[in-house]
């Protein structure tokens, strides 16, 4: 029988998986209201998703008001509502372990998603009750007072709406930036988290760090691609310090210009850098130093979330990482437009250690058996990604041959018809 690749054990940091399907963050914006915290709703959906020896990484959770936006970036958001969740609060830590407990009693492992969102959080996040009584700091902050520009192209990741200029962290505040980090990081060990991701990519606060094109302070923290990563490796050595190297784990999303237009493949947010070939071969080859968890590459394929599950032009897309399988040496996931087959071959290739779905297993908790056995998968819903309730969120169903004949209004659709999609267009 030939192996399937997918299905090999791979250790990661201390812990021994027995599969290589990972679910990718993802933002599902339906924490509790009032606590900013994660719900029972929230425990069911993880706990529906994990799997004995499988990796699931949170949606990005908050490590500070600094950090939290009100989302509404997202139509659905605007219309359903819809909060995103926190960990710097003792009443979230303690709804976390909820979740952890129900993932680990299935013998499952899970990463804690760290996010700042820099520029893209809004001032609002401070009338909220947990934040209103408290000196915290309020967004929008980022490397320098440059503008979020509105942006008409499609897709979700595109600011439609005028931006609150931000405000250029002083250089004395890094500290106190790096320590929320590690309140954070310390919140999630305590929920009882197996990892702690660090989200460096998607054009949040690191990546504004990072890029010269919102980038533009004259300290340490600026300047060459070696200032510009400074506040990374600053985060990075913070949480190795409080949790060890094999307990942290990071997520970048690397890109580079596209010869036939001269722009980037793939832009979040507008953050955009000069030097985006040498940037991140710089922070990945640094990677090695320390040697963490896990690295967890975004694929830059054009519009990945903008289209529906059948008509889905990153899947034709080739990978464009490869270069950085030879400068790290550590275990690298792969995330962004893969299909069955695709994950397939990019493991048996050695193109990527193990593969992170994000749609495919929103729409289906059990993608590991379904890949395994070949079975047909949910289409998703695009409509419920973001808010709401337990519609799109804790309704799709496990695989059952008579799905059809029952009450489940998920379509199903061959494993065979996503890999033939790439030929219809
Ligand atoms: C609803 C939704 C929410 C997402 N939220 C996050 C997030 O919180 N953090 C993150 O790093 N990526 C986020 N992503 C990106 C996914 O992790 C993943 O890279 C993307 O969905 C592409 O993978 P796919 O083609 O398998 O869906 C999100 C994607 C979706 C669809």
């Amino acid at each position: 029988m030939v192996k399937n690749s997918l299905f090999t054990p791979i250790s990661v940091g201390q812990k021994s998986l027995s599969h290589r399907v990972v679910l990718a963050p993802m933002t599902r914006a339906r924490a509790c209201p009032i606590t900013l915290g994660p719900t029972k709703d929230t425990v069911t959906y993880y706990e529906q998703r994990a799997s004995d020896g499988g990796l699931l990484i949170s949606e990005a959770i908050h490590i500070s008001p600094e950090a939290t936006p009100t989302w509404t970036i997202y139509s659905t958001v605007r219309e359903n509502g819809g909060q995103v969740p926190g960990i710097w609060t003792l009443d979230q830590t303690i709804a976390w372990q909820e979740v952890t407990e129900a993932v680990h009693t299935k013998g499952g492992v899970i990463s804690c998603q760290l996010l700042h969102t820099g520029r893209v959080a809004q001032p609002g996040i401070g009338e909220h009750p947990i934040v209103r009584q408290t000196t915290a700091p309020l967004p929008p902050v980022s490397s320098s007072a440059t503008p979020l520009e509105q942006s008409d192209q499609p897709g979700d990741y595109n600011w439609d709406q005028i931006a609150k200029l931000p405000r250029a962290l002083e250089t004395a505040e890094i500290s106190r930036l790096v320590q929320d980090y590690c309140l954070a990081a310390r919140n999630a060990h305590k929920a009882g988290f197996d990892y702690v991701e660090i989200h460096a990519a998607h054009g949040y606060l690191i990546e504004q760090f990072m890029c010269d094109g919102v980038n533009k302070r004259e300290d340490h923290y600026g300047g060459s691609k070696e200032n510009r990563c400074r506040l990374l490796f600053e985060i990075i050595e913070a949480l190795v310090a409080e949790l060890g190297p094999d307990r942290v784990a990071i997520r970048l999303s690397p890109t580079t210009i596209n010869p036939a237009t001269g722009k980037l493949y793939q832009m979040y947010f507008g953050v955009t850098s000069s030097d985006a070939e040498d940037l991140w071969d710089y922070a990945i080859q640094k990677l090695n130093a320390y040697p963490l968890a896990y690295l967890l590459l975004t694929e830059p394929r054009v519009g990945a979330l903008s289209v529906l599950p059948l008509d889905d032009p990153s899947i034709h897309q080739p990978l464009r990482n490869a270069r950085f399988r030879t400068l790290y040496g550590g275990v690298l996931i792969g995330a962004g437009g893969f299909t069955p087959s695709s994950a397939l071959e990019a493991v048996g290739a050695n193109a990527y250690d193990m593969i992170a779905f994000g749609r495919w297993f929103l729409s289906n908790p059990d993608l590991p058996e379904r890949l395994l056995l070949g079975s047909p998968l949910n289409l998703y819903d695009r409509a419920t990604f973001y808010g709401g309730g337990s519609v799109g969120y804790t309704d799709y169903p496990e695989f059952s041959h008579k799905q059809n004949e029952t009450v489940s209004h998920y379509e199903l659709i061959e494993q065979n018809l996503i890999r033939a999609a790439k030929n219809s267009k």
